[in-house]
């Protein structure tokens, strides 16, 4: 990875005070990179735990880059936190809302985070303010929390709402704000938008439109990389049939401009916060207005079969995995962050136990407090005695690991690589049976050469 240019050379025209609201990955983020162009950062955090982290120096969450970034906020007196939402409003003009927005069962999502923030900024300000909405949330939510925080201000007060979706990316949040593929502004109000989209550089890319439009863009945007990564693993299970190399069939089809390479990978399906979460709110959405979103419903289906296909391959060659022993490597939804939510490897080791598997987890920075009991400190401990070792995280750690210790630590040979950062060869002269996905099943042959050979053999009796 490259490294993170925590420190960068650029700087608004007209610095401003602002107010973060949430200090999780996205407000965190938001909260460190905007007082590194110049702002002055107030940031509410209303978890006692995470405050009192961040007010000792720390970082609740790991995110490459993001330490250091704070630390020089801190040092530099433009970045602030507290616990005390007069204390973050006071004299700032903008508030971003940076809550969460987890999915409900229905697929929409919870947006009583989001009205809670909003209806508390606007009690606390004596001043107008925008309300900045960074949080993803489906359309129509900009003015309903309008409608809300402007019910709960005082007389004079005004407060207006602007979407500013965020398209941050965890394990390179920072590189990904200084960096923007666009800065999505939708405002129904012209000086509103024109403040906020101010906060950024001048020379970043922006999209200007209405808020309905930018709240669409998050959504749309998070389908369409979702349904790239259900595309891939379409595939890929088609090549482990017909008995093609997936890596080599999806990098041919990325390298077309009009596809492009990102986000078209194999492997134990897409998680983590946002994926699912705002797929599904997307649906939800669609279907109450009496919509069908059919491409984003198969989006999903082939997500749950990508997820659960990891389990089924170690089933189809151990047998019934009841009293099997399985080290799982990899906690996190990907590497170079420690976040589990809704992560393909935690499905994995819910799906083994469910099976009565025997399993040891380890992840370099992970965890997970639901499996707090089965974790190791290291992949040789957590492979110990096992059947059978599963890779569901592509930790470059795991690609370096000593595949003649993993196998002298193992009681089986089999492993089950589902994120492909194996040496197979490798670990196959160590005596290990690597199963990666996407790649020929040794059955391939016969139906996918003798079809073809039934029409060669046609054509020349014409
Ligand atoms: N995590 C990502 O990679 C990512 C990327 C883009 C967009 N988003 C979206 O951004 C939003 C936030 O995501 P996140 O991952 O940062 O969530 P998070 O759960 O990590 O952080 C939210 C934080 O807000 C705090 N909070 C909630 N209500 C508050 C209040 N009234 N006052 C002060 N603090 C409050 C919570 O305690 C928590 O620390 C979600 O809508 C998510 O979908 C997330």
């Amino acid at each position: 990875m490259t490294p993170i240019d925590t420190r960068p050379n650029v700087r608004v025209a007209q610095p401003k005070r602002i107010c973060v609201v949430g200090a999780g990955y996205v407000g965190l983020t938001a909260a460190a990179c905007f007082a590194a162009l110049g702002h002055e950062v107030r940031c509410v955090e209303q978890d006692p735990g995470r405050l009192g982290t961040l007010l000792r120096g720390r970082i609740p969450i790991y995110e490459p880059g993001l330490e250091e970034l704070v630390g020089a906020g801190l040092a530099s007196g433009r970045l602030r936190f507290t616990g005390e939402m007069a204390d973050a409003i006071a004299g700032a003009s903008v508030a971003l809302l940076c809550v969460g927005t987890p999915p409900r069962e229905d697929g929409h999502p919870d947006l009583r985070q989001m009205a809670a923030a909003a209806t508390e900024v606007a009690r606390a300000a004596s001043h107008d303010v925008v309300l900045v909405v960074k949080s993803t949330v489906p359309p129509g939510t900009c003015e309903a929390l309008e409608l809300l925080a402007s019910e709960a201000a005082d007389p004079g007060v005004r407060v207006t709402t602007v979407s500013n979706p965020e398209f941050l990316r965890e394990s390179q949040a920072v590189d990904d704000f200084f960096h923007p593929d666009r800065v999505v502004v939708g405002a129904d109000d012209d000086g509103a938008g024109a403040l906020v989209a101010g906060l950024y550089p001048s020379a970043w890319p922006l999209l200007r439109c209405e808020r309905r439009s930018a709240e669409l863009v998050k959504y749309a945007a998070n389908t369409f990389l979702a349904l790239k990564i259900s595309f891939a693993n379409e595939i890929a299970g088609l090549c482990e049939r017909v008995g093609a190399e997936a890596t080599s069939v999806l990098a041919g089809v990325g390298m077309d401009q009009r596809i492009g390479p990102s986000f078209l990978a194999h492997g134990p399906g897409f998680g983590g916060s946002c994926l699912v979460k705002d797929v599904s709110g997307l649906i939800a959405t669609s279907e109450a207005l009496g919509y069908a979103t059919p491409v984003a419903q198969a989006t999903l289906e082939v997500n749950t079969w990508a997820r659960q296909r990891v389990v089924d391959k170690l089933r189809h060659a151990l047998g019934p995995l009841g009293g099997r022993r399985v080290a799982v490597l990899g906690l996190a939804f990907k590497p170079g962050t420690d976040d589990i939510r809704d992560s393909p490897a935690i499905d994995i080791v819910a799906g083994l136990l469910e099976e009565g598997a025997a399993v040891t987890t380890h992840d370099p920075v992970a965890v997970a407090a639901q499996f707090a009991h089965l974790a190791s400190e290291d992949p040789y401990t957590a492979a110990r005695g096992a059947d059978a070792l599963v890779v569901a995280t592509g930790w470059p750690e795991f690609a370096l690991m000593d595949p003649a210790r993993l196998a002298a630590a193992m009681a089986g040979r089999l492993v089950v690589d589902a994120v492909g950062v194996l040496d197979a060869q490798a670990a196959a002269r160590c005596g290990l049976e690597v199963i990666a996905l996407g790649r020929p099943s040794l059955d391939a042959f016969h139906p996918v050469v003798v079809a073809p050979l039934e029409w060669c053999l046609d054509a020349e009796l014409v």
